[in-house]
């Protein structure tokens, strides 16, 4: 099965950058891995003009929960699927603690938007420090992935250690193939489970190399052609 390498592009990037990006990127293309592009939403008519084929995918960072109306500021799912988005990223940390998007009602209404317009939700959770140090970390996963007990949908989780997200600390690979196990054996059906937080160069090998990493998720590192193509298995 090919690993997904999504690019979280966070608030980074303009038409310029974005259109010199796509021009290297797809000129040294490879054919190894699913790309995933989930640029602002100001961009996404950049990229989705350079990803006319299958293997180049573009998501969104963000939407909202509800199917329109008079919502200032809020991107709906279906003006999503307008730009030929088919993934989104929802309850990405940055979210929940800087704007505390992290209501589970919401995030459910915002999957099943999702989900109504074909659009696949990639659910991130993760453990903060302080679940780490008292050894919550398990029960808080258990807990964020609450969101998805009514969800029979397909959908992608993304585990990304809030303490690891732009901090070049990462979990060593035990660690990740422990909390991904335990991800899946939540589940009756095989999932996806992504691994998120200081993906870069210097440690992609190990861990897209694992059996239980089904592909990353990766912030920093993707806004960059050459670092973005290193990004691989052994
Ligand atoms: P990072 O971000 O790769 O820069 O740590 C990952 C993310 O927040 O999705």
């Amino acid at each position: 099965m090919q690993k997904l390498i999504v690019a979280n592009w966070k608030m980074y990037g303009s038409k310029t950058m974005a259109e010199a990006f796509l021009k290297t990127f797809l000129y040294s293309k490879t054919d190894t891995y699913n790309y995933i592009f989930c640029p602002p939403f100001t961009l996404l008519a950049s990229f989705e003009k350079f990803l006319n084929s299958q293997k180049y995918i573009l998501g969104a960072q963000n939407c909202s929960s509800f199917e329109n109306g008079a919502f200032t500021g809020d991107i709906s799912a279906e003006m999503l699927k307008e730009f030929n988005c088919s993934y989104c990223l929802i309850g990405h940390s940055e979210r929940r603690q800087i704007y505390h998007e992290d209501d589970e009602k919401i995030l459910t209404t915002k999957i099943q938007q999702l989900l109504k317009h074909q659009i696949t939700p990639i659910f991130c959770v993760g453990e903060s420090l302080e679940d780490k140090k008292q050894g919550t970390a398990f029960q808080k996963i258990k807990h964020q992935l609450n969101v998805l007990k009514e969800i029979n949908n397909e959908i992608i989780i993304a585990y990304e250690p809030i303490w690891a997200i732009g901090t070049n600390k990462v979990p060593n690979i035990q660690e990740i193939n422990e909390m991904h196990q335990f991800i899946k054996n939540l589940y009756l059906k095989p999932l996806k489970v992504l691994y998120g937080g200081s993906v870069n160069p210097q440690n992609a090998a190990d861990i897209l190399t694992s059996d239980q990493v089904d592909g990353i998720l990766v912030g920093r590192a993707s806004l960059e052609v050459a670092s973005l193509l290193a990004l691989k298995e052994r």
